[in-house]
């Protein structure tokens, strides 16, 4: 596993230790901001897990680990992976996701080419976004989702706009291409937005949960339009253990929940939750919403098609929206102490010049 101390990576690790005790899991992490060692508290001791301080791009450093520890498989996580950040800052994204995901790549085809068995019974399992297709329409009445005739295929032609997803985007080409030319076992699964604990609060649920709790500003993007189909991160990570065992060879799945909302409906519901669990009248935090300066290239729209991994492999989402909303806010109230850790130093400087003069 690489990235499995941030936010999606710590429930696989748990998800794959939990119901793989007979494997050797290794997670290999920079422990960036926005890696989090505290996310694995429970299972650290395990027997059958072993953590390694390691940076994707250094490649020297990829082709000693994969003989140490004999990798015969992989599922890569490890990305920058904040929007905002990557308006930012494009250099870190194209470093880490595009060359960090290529020495990856050639380390693990090195080793597995060096073995007598070859690549048999090996996997590289890819991990990427449904942002790498691009934005959808909004062109379907109001109400109910979805919100547009189209939804994002597994043929869906690329068309990323952020840094962020061209930068995914051109992994997801490497790991084909890797297929394609040196016959490498890869596995692409391309999902939709995650929600849930341990999730880093810069990214809108924990963050506004975060806010509405301490009453500060609510910064919504544009007029707050913008579609997103969210799944919990639970059920991401089953998806993950499927794939990496299930998945045809060379194939390409989309993980999503079929579940829109519009950013404004999303932020009007978490205010709902979070005063009523913090004992508040209705309507009290309202007035923290406040619409700022859209996102440069803000894709308006994303929905994800799932339909081949329902079919194939029998997967779907297990919470409804309203109930893993419940659950985030009742961990994120729950977990002052884990906001408090990850969101000092060097992210209030961050938060500062991200929203100063907005
Ligand atoms: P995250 O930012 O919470 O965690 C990323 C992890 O990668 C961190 O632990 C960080 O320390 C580690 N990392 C970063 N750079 C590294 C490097 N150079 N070497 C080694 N480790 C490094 O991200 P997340 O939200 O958990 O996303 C995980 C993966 O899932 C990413 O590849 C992302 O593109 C993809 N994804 C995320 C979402 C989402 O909604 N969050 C949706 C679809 C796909
Ligand atoms: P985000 O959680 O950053 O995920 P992504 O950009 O990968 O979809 O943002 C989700 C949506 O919320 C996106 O349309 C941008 C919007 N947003 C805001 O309106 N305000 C904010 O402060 C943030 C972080 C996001």
């Amino acid at each position: 596993m690489t990235g499995g101390a941030g936010f999606i990576g710590s429930h696989v690790v748990r998800q794959l230790i939990n119901a793989h005790p007979d494997y050797r899991i290794v997670n290999l992490d920079k422990l960036t901001y926005a890696g989090n060692l505290a996310n694995l508290d429970d299972v650290a001791g395990k027997p059958n897990y072993r953590f390694v301080k390691a940076d994707i791009t250094d490649f020297d450093h990829m082709c000693s680990i994969m003989s140490e520890y004999q990798i015969d498989g992989i599922i890569h996580l490890a990305a920058e992976s904040h929007v905002d950040r990557s308006i930012k800052d494009p250099f870190t994204f194209a470093r880490t996701n595009v060359m960090g995901t290529l020495s990856l790549l050639e380390a693990a085809k090195r080793y597995w080419q060096s073995r007598p068995e070859g690549f048999d019974g090996k996997l590289f399992y890819h991990i990427s976004t449904d942002e790498v297709y691009g934005a959808l329409e909004l062109n379907l009445p109001d109400e109910p989702a979805p919100y547009g005739t189209e939804l994002f295929v597994e043929t869906t032609r690329y068309n990323p706009h952020s840094p962020y997803s061209a930068s995914k985007a051109s992994s997801d080409h490497f790991v084909r291409a890797y297929h394609d030319t040196y016959g490498m076992p890869v596995v692409i699964s391309n999902c939709s937005n995650n929600y849930g604990p341990n999730q880093f609060p810069e990214k809108l649920i924990p963050l506004f949960i975060n806010n509405i709790r301490k009453g500060l500003s609510l910064p919504i993007y544009g007029r707050g339009e913008n579609v997103r189909d969210w799944l919990y991160v639970e059920d991401h990570a089953k998806a993950i253990d499927l794939l990496f065992h299930k998945a045809r060879v060379g194939e390409t799945y989309n993980i999503g929940g079929f579940n829109e909302w519009k950013n404004i409906d999303i932020v009007k519901l978490l205010i709902k939750v979070v005063d009523r669990m913090l004992g508040r009248p209705e309507g009290f935090s309202d007035h923290l919403i406040t619409y700022v300066t859209d996102r440069a290239g803000h894709d308006l729209r994303y929905a994800i098609d799932s339909t081949k991994l329902a079919t194939e492999l029998g997967w779907k989402p297990s919470l409804q929206f309203e109930e893993g909303l419940e659950r985030t806010v009742r961990w994120y109230l729950d977990n002052q102490a884990w906001i408090d850790g990850v969101t000092s130093g060097d992210y209030l400087k961050y938060y500062k010049e991200m929203y100063d003069g907005r």
